[in-house]
């Protein structure tokens, strides 16, 4: 149980470097856990204005999604993990995303890394699931609406389809499960806000605080 526990223990290390944060304080800006929807998150740091530090935002939560399972994948030839560690590893450094251990454990909302996850464990399953967010939130204009839709449509994804072997672990397909009613916990403020009306669009700068 070694080598599991030690994969675990760095992916929700890496998973606790919440970007938004990092990035804002590396390029002057404000905090983004103190304005719009005080999340530390690319859709919250976008309506800082600077569109350079919220792309950076969501590459950097999303690339470290993606290297804690590519790792995995990688070692796994040399040391024989299992797709058990790779499960782990992927539900860690989500968890260390929402709870960071360097940020009062008081992280993001989990869309960028589960999409750099599932990138991942498949890029055409990373692939499907971040064209359901375009197409939700080209439509819907709303971030949220287009996470919540892919928090859906991933497991469906992953489940109706087969391409080898990462597909046959029912680990990786709980590992999704679980990430996807996280994620929904996660937008519970932004659902109450939808319900209300009063969830702000994409590009708009004014949301009231959650
Ligand atoms: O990435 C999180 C997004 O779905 C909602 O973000 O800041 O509008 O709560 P926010």
């Amino acid at each position: 149980y070694l080598y599991p526990a030690v994969a675990a223990l760095l992916a929700y290390l890496l998973g606790s470097l919440s970007f938004a944060v990092i990035v804002s304080r590396l390029m002057g800006l404000k905090d983004p856990r103190s304005y719009g929807s005080n999340n530390p998150g690319a859709t919250n740091v976008l309506r800082s204005g600077s569109k350079v530090a919220a792309l950076a935002t969501l590459l950097l939560d999303g690339l470290k999604g993606w290297l804690a399972v590519v790792l995995v994948k990688w070692l796994g030839l040399r040391y024989g993990l299992g797709d058990g560690t790779l499960a782990l590893a992927a539900f860690a450094v989500f968890v260390g995303h929402l709870y960071p251990v360097f940020f009062g454990f008081k992280g993001g909302k989990g869309v960028a890394t589960a999409a750099g996850i599932l990138f991942g464990i498949d890029w055409l399953l990373g692939l499907a699931t971040v064209l359901v967010w375009i197409l939700v939130a080209a439509f819907s204009r709303y971030s949220s609406v287009a996470a919540l839709a892919c928090a859906g449509f991933a497991p469906l994804f992953y489940l109706l389809a087969d391409r080898g072997p990462w597909y046959a672990e029912r680990s990786i397909a709980l590992a999704i499960f679980v990430m996807s009613a996280l994620l929904v916990m996660r937008h519970s403020a932004n659902i109450a806000k939808l319900v209300k009306g009063t969830e702000s669009k994409l590009g708009s700068k004014k949301s009231a605080s959650s």
